[in-house]
């Protein structure tokens, strides 16, 4: 017998669960810095016409898988795939929905722990009277942990750790008395936090409070259209990436939650209750805070320069010390909506990535919850400690990049072929509609089949061989030069080696050192990021003989 005995409590509780599980940091900071480097209003249309094509037809896929391996008590991606079809292979695919998971979480309970020290310099007024200089300064101290790790103030990891045993604590609470009570306080807050800084980011009057700009200004940066760009690849990569990110497709989770659906009840409509309340947070209140205020605040120039850093600086320079600007009473109640904000939707999303780890353990190998939780809670702080410690030499991006980006198109391709044609679109779309509350477009049976794969592949391959400067024309014409965001220039460090070759050749001691080092890290993160790929795969092995020996399969 298993020693899994979660179950939801609730509907309402489940959908919460999942809309928080999808609305994330991703919804509030990633949204619209890839709007506004991805031509604008431009970046809706490939984002909406991606959200139609692959990100609706995945939930509706990894929801039906979940409640489908669910019925034989799987509840992790590699046995749930397992069941799907008899060819052995597909149990170590599912290992992509374990690790990506722990390694998300390994880099993403960092920023949300950043967002828990944020809350609390917010009650405590740090930001008060601070100039701009004097707010980002603090945050570039507070990370900069990474330039040595000796002598320098412990708070990030103070922060860090405590960030994690609240996680930890809370998924050993278990899925109903856990990660739902969370989410049913936790989603409500964040849309009223939401609301009312959406509310001040759109009606900011130019001259009022010191703002430069009215909110217009930044609404029309953000969504005017650039139609050239509509047409680049890389636009849609990105808006598909965008889609796979905050819907968390492709991932592994959702295959999880919905494994503790009972066999009989609806998916169809859930799935659509998560995803559009992930879009209206994202699309509405997303789009209406940190672009808005911060043009209002300080002009559309300073503005793109900060958005090329993304958009931890915007969130974390500038906005406390923007905030200020309404008075102390309401800078300070601000700030602590707005990291409030984040914190709920970072820890209802990084308790959805223990979930599937946890189910696995308790599956095949009859851990208890609090067993697995902590295991957990001591695996992400390993692998992200590093994370926190050499933030400057780039390991952090570097999990973003192979867990975050890569790794989801590559599990989503697969499973929508095992899913669409190896398990075949007519049990599929059984799975999908049965018990549903609403009908699901027929069109869908033939999307899933055929237009979600090959967009997948699309995407995939864009990826991998993207020619430069994105010119596709002259790729395709013969002249195919890899650009170096492509997938195999980033597996070759190209651009860092580049750069590395430039410092030499300007003598210049220091940046070499820093590149040298920057490079040693970089492979060092692709190490433990294999190593961690490899022990779960030999875990699934071991499970596997398990059920074997014990007469299961
Ligand atoms: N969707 C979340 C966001 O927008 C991120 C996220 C949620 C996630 N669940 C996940 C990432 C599971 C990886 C794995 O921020």
């Amino acid at each position: 017998m298993s020693a899994n005995k979660e179950s939801w409590g609730s509907r309402v509780g489940l959908v919460l669960a999942m809309a928080g599980n999808a609305v994330g940091l991703g919804n509030f900071l990633r949204f619209p810095v890839q709007a506004v480097q991805n031509g604008g209003g431009a970046f809706i249309i490939p984002y909406l016409v991606c959200l139609l094509l692959i990100g609706i037809p995945l939930l509706w896929v990894e929801w039906s898988m979940g409640r489908f391996g669910g019925k034989f008590g799987h509840h992790s991606t590699p046995f749930i795939m397992d069941t799907m079809h008899k060819n052995r292979l597909w149990k170590y695919i599912g290992v992509f929905g374990i690790w990506t998971n722990i390694a998300i979480a390994a880099y993403y309970c960092y920023i949300e722990s950043w967002t828990l020290s944020y809350m609390l310099h917010s009650v405590v007024g740090t930001f008060e009277g601070m100039d701009q200089d004097a707010v980002a300064a603090f945050f570039n101290s507070y990370i900069s942990i990474g330039k040595s790790t000796l002598g320098i103030p412990l708070e990030p990891i103070v922060f860090y750790v405590l960030c994690l045993l609240l996680n930890t604590f809370i998924l050993s609470q278990g899925l109903s008395g856990g990660v739902e009570r969370v989410a049913k306080v936790g989603m409500p807050l964040l849309i009223l936090f939401g609301m009312f800084l959406a509310y001040k980011g759109v009606t900011i009057t130019a001259g009022v409070d010191g703002a430069i700009n009215d909110s217009s200004v930044g609404l029309n940066y953000l969504w005017t259209p650039n139609y050239e760009q509509l047409w680049s690849p890389s636009v849609w990569l990105a808006a598909a990436g965008q889609i796979f990110f905050t819907l968390a497709v492709g991932m592994g989770t959702i295959h999880c939650y919905a494994s503790y659906v009972r066999s009989k009840d609806d998916i169809a409509l859930n799935a659509m209750s998560a995803g559009w309340m992930n879009e209206f947070v994202e699309v509405v209140l997303g789009a209406a805070i940190l672009i808005p205020i911060s043009i209002g605040y300080l002009g559309i120039e300073r503005v793109t320069e900060l958005v090329q850093l993304g958009g931890l600086g915007l969130a974390f320079k500038t906005l406390p010390y923007l905030f200020f600007q309404w008075g102390d009473v309401l800078g300070a109640i601000s700030g602590v909506m707005w990291f409030g904000l984040l914190f709920f939707a970072g820890i209802t999303s990084s308790l959805a990535m223990g979930t599937p780890w946890m189910g696995f353990l308790q599956d095949e190998f009859n851990w208890g919850r609090k067993a697995s939780a902590w295991s957990f809670g001591i695996i992400v702080f390993v692998l992200g400690m590093p994370t926190v410690l050499f933030f400057k030499y780039g390991v952090f991006d570097e999990y973003d990049y192979w867990a975050g980006t890569v790794s989801l198109v590559v599990f989503a391709l697969f499973e929508s072929i095992l899913f669409a044609w190896v398990f075949g679109m007519k049990k599929g779309w059984r799975e999908i509609t049965s018990g549903s509350d609403i009908k699901v477009p027929g069109i869908y049976k033939f999307i899933i089949k055929f237009i979600t794969p090959l967009l997948l592949l699309w995407v995939f391959v864009g990826s991998l061989v993207t020619p430069k400067g994105g010119d596709w024309g002259a790729a395709l014409a013969g002249n195919w030069v890899l650009d170096d965001s492509s997938i195999i220039k980033k597996m070759m460090n190209s651009s860092l080696k580049k750069e590395l070759a430039d410092a030499i050749a300007a003598v210049n001691p220091a940046e070499v050192e820093r590149l040298q080092n920057t490079l040693f890290y970089v492979n060092a993160s692709r190490v433990l990021l294999i190593t961690v790929f490899l022990s779960i795969a030999l875990l699934v092995y071991v499970a596997y003989k398990k059920r074997v020996r014990e007469g299961k399969i």
